[in-house]
């Protein structure tokens, strides 16, 4: 028997990188699955890959998103799990950021997932209660220079996941994962343009890998799952080791005894 047999999942920005292989690996364990995304060629394809059921929408468009949760709720006959996964990324210079891309990646990274929320919980409560998990990220404890909006979108899905495990516990689990670098559409440019940092990303990080999807989605099935009865308002880190340096004396050991 699958860890989430007889569950009825909803993954937004399920149409790639991370959302799609949760979006797999929840229908291995048994789950039906509804995925969302802006894209929606990318939504029916994953939804025809697994057999669950498409749906397009934008995770800022409130009465969008709902439309969609709620079509997928009938579809399902209720939700049980709701994964607010869809992001965007950028980079800029603080001062340099245009307001309305800044008004953009908070739309998406911080109100969307407030939206998923906002639609999911009422299912959810009338399904007798269930899982809810975002996508948070490190940039959101410990952020890169560049990242600022993006960091702070992801610092306040932390916010949002403990305020809300407080609000719906018991019926309602609530929980974020932070990915490190996981290669997806979102890295992939970056890594393909500075080809060095993949190298240094390897050295740096513990587990001696940059991440893949999978290594996201096992975290978010494990979290859906009742292995994670008693874990709520939690925002699991899940990067191979790569944010534990920080010392000012990081690597001198390493130079020292390990030549
Ligand atoms: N890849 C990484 O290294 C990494 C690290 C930390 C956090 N994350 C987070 O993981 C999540 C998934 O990212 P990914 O790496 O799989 O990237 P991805 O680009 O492969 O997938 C993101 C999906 O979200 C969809 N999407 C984007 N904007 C949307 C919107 N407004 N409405 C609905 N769908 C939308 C896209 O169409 C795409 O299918 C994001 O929240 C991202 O911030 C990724």
């Amino acid at each position: 028997m699958g860890l989430l047999e007889g569950q009825r999942a909803v993954i937004t920005g399920g149409g790639s990188g991370i959302g799609r292989a949760t979006a797999r690996r929840m229908t291995d364990e048994g789950a039906l699955v509804a995925v969302i995304d802006i894209n929606g060629d990318a939504a029916h394809e994953v939804a025809a890959e697994i057999g669950g059921t498409a749906y397009v929408a934008d995770v800022t468009d409130a009465d969008g998103l709902r439309g969609a949760v709620d079509a997928a709720a009938t579809a399902m006959g209720g939700i049980t799990i709701m994964f607010n996964n869809a992001g965007v990324g950028s980079q800029s210079p603080l001062h340099e950021w245009a307001p309305e891309e800044w008004d953009h990646l908070l739309a998406v990274n911080l109100t969307g997932v407030y939206l998923g929320f906002r639609a999911a919980i009422p299912h959810i409560r009338a399904s007798g209660g269930g899982s809810i998990v975002s996508t948070a990220s490190i940039s959101g404890t410990r952020p890169a220079s560049g990242e600022a909006p993006y960091a702070a979108a992801k610092a306040g899905v932390a916010a949002i996941t403990a305020s809300a495990a407080l609000e719906y516990g018991p019926e309602i689990r609530v929980n974020a994962v932070s990915p490190g670098m996981i290669l997806t559409a979102l890295t992939e440019p970056l890594l393909q343009f500075l080809p060095h940092e993949q190298a240094r990303f390897e050295r740096t990080t513990p587990l001696g890998r940059i991440g893949q999807p999978d290594d996201i989605a096992d975290v978010v099935v494990f979290l859906c799952s009742n292995l994670a009865r008693f874990i709520t308002g939690q925002n699991i880190v899940v990067d191979g080791g790569m944010t534990l340096h920080g010392s000012g004396v990081d690597g001198i050991f390493e130079q020292v005894f390990r030549r």
